[in-house]
C-alpha cells in the first residue's frame, strides 16, 4: 500500500505528482482513504500567489470525502473503519504534508468528520464547508436560528425576518442559501443570469443578475433585510450592497455587513462607509470555547451536518470533477482564473 500525492513543490511552483509515505494519524485524528477531493480559492491563492507561508513541499485541498482507513489515538469512536465520511482538511493550521487534500491518504481531525452514508464522495465535498453555517448560525457571527431536521417554524422573532446572500452561485453562497432556507428565512440572492436556476432550485425566494442596472433598486424594493451577508467580499459586490444601504442622496439603512475576506484585499477603506454601515471579514473557529455548542449542533455524530448530507436538505453548488491527481494543476489554475457556480474536484484514484 504505498500513498501518491501531487505535491507543490515550491512557492508558487509547479505540481509534481509521485509516490509517498501514508501519514500516521495521531491523537483524536483519522486517516481517510481519499476518493474525492475539492480545490478551493484558499488553495489556488496559495498556489499562485503565495498568500499563506507553508511548508514546501506542501498539498492542498479541502474537505475530502472517502473512507476510514485508519484510526489514530484518543479518539472518541465516532467513526469505524471503513465508514463513508467527509472532512475538512487542516492543511493550512498543521503544514505539514499528510495533512492536504489532494492525495490519496489524508490525516484530518476526528472532530470535524461527519458520515455521509450513500452520498457520491463528489459530492459531498461540495457540502461540506464549515464557513457557511459558522457565519449564519455562530454566536458571534450573524447569530440567525439554527435549522433542524425535520424542520421546525422559526421563533416568533425572526419570523418573515430576510437575509440578503450577494453571491448565491458562489460555493459559499449556495450552502448559505440552503442553511437560511433550512432554518426559515426568506432569501434574497444574486448571481449571473445563467446561474439563476441553481439559486431557485436551492429555495432561494428572490434571485437577481448581480449585473442588471435594476438590482440595486429590486434589493431596495425588498427592504426591510434583517441579515447582510456578501460571500463574494470583492469590491464590485460591495458596491453594489453599499449602494443599496446608501443610495445617493437618499437616507442611510444601518447594517452591518458581513464578509469572507478583509477589506484591503476588496481595495476598499472603512473610511468610504457612510455612518452606521459596518463591514467586516467573518472570524470563526469551529473549535473556539464560545462556539461549542455549535460544534455540537452541526458536528457531533448525528448532527445537523450528517443529517443534513445524508437527507439530501443541504444543497450546494454541483461538483466539476476534472480527473485524478494529474490534473491538480489545471484545477487550480480553472479555480484561480474564476468557477461559476460550480466547485472543482479532484479523484485521487483516477
Ligand atoms: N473567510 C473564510 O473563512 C472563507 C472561507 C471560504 C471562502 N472564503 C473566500 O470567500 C470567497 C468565495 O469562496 P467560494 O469558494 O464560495 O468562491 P467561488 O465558488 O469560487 O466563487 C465564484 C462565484 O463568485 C460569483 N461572483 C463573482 N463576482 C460576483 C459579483 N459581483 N456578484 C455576485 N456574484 C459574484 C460568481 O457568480 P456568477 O458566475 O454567477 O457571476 C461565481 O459563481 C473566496 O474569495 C474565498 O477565498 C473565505
Amino acid at each position: 500500500m504505498a500513498n501518491r500525492a501531487a505535491f507543490l513543490e515550491t512557492e508558487k511552483g509547479e505540481f509534481t505528482v509521485r509516490d509517498t509515505e501514508i501519514g500516521q494519524p495521531g491523537d483524536g485524528e483519522i486517516l481517510i482513504k481519499v476518493h474525492a477531493a475539492a480545490i478551493q480559492p484558499a488553495d489556488a491563492k496559495v498556489a499562485k500567489m503565495a498568500v499563506m507561508k507553508m511548508e514546501y513541499p506542501t498539498t492542498l485541498g479541502s474537505p475530502v470525502a472517502g473512507t476510514v482507513e485508519a484510526i489514530g489515538t484518543r479518539t472518541t469512536g465516532k467513526v469505524s473503519i471503513g465508514d463513508r465520511v467527509v472532512c475538512g482538511t487542516k492543511i493550512f493550521v498543521h503544514k505539514k504534508a499528510k495533512y492536504g487534500g489532494l492525495q490519496r491518504y489524508c490525516v484530518v481531525d476526528e472532530s470535524e468528520i461527519v458520515e455521509i452514508g450513500t452520498t457520491p464522495f463528489p459530492l459531498a465535498v461540495t457540502l461540506a464547508s464549515y464557513t457557511p453555517p459558522g457565519a449564519l448560525f455562530g454566536s458571534s457571527t450573524l447569530n440567525l436560528h439554527r435549522p433542524s431536521l425535520p424542520p421546525s417554524p422559526l421563533p416568533p422573532s425572526e419570523q418573515g425576518k430576510k437575509i440578503l446572500i450577494w453571491g448565491g452561485s458562489s460555493a459559499m453562497g449556495a450552502l448559505s442559501i440552503s442553511y437560511a432556507k433550512a432554518a426559515g428565512y426568506t432569501v434574497i440572492s444574486t448571481c449571473s443570469a445563467h446561474n439563476i436556476p441553481l439559486l431557485q432550485s436551492l429555495g432561494a425566494d428572490h434571485v437577481l443578475d448581480h449585473s442588471a442596472a435594476d438590482t440595486v433598486q429590486r434589493v431596495r424594493g425588498l427592504l426591510p433585510i434583517a441579515y447582510w451577508f456578501d460571500t463574494v467580499s470583492l469590491k464590485p459586490s460591495i458596491s453594489s450592497i453599499l449602494n443599496i444601504l446608501a443610495p445617493e442622496g437618499g437616507e442611510v439603512i444601518k447594517a452591518h455587513v458581513l464578509l469572507l475576506l478583509p477589506l484591503v484585499m476588496a481595495g476598499v477603506k472603512e473610511e468610504e462607509f457612510p455612518e452606521g454601515v459596518t463591514a467586516g471579514m467573518l472570524r470563526f473557529s469551529t473549535h473556539a470555547e464560545e462556539n461549542r455548542e455549535w460544534n455540537r449542533w452541526l458536528l457531533a455524530k448525528g448532527g445537523f451536518l450528517e443529517r443534513g448530507i445524508k437527507s439530501g436538505a443541504i444543497r450546494g453548488v454541483p461538483p466539476t470533477v476534472v480527473g485524478g491527481l494529474e490534473r491538480v494543476g489545471e484545477g487550480i489554475e480553472m479555480v484561480h482564473k474564476g468557477v461559476s457556480g460550480t466547485k472543482v474536484v479532484v479523484e485521487p484514484w483516477a
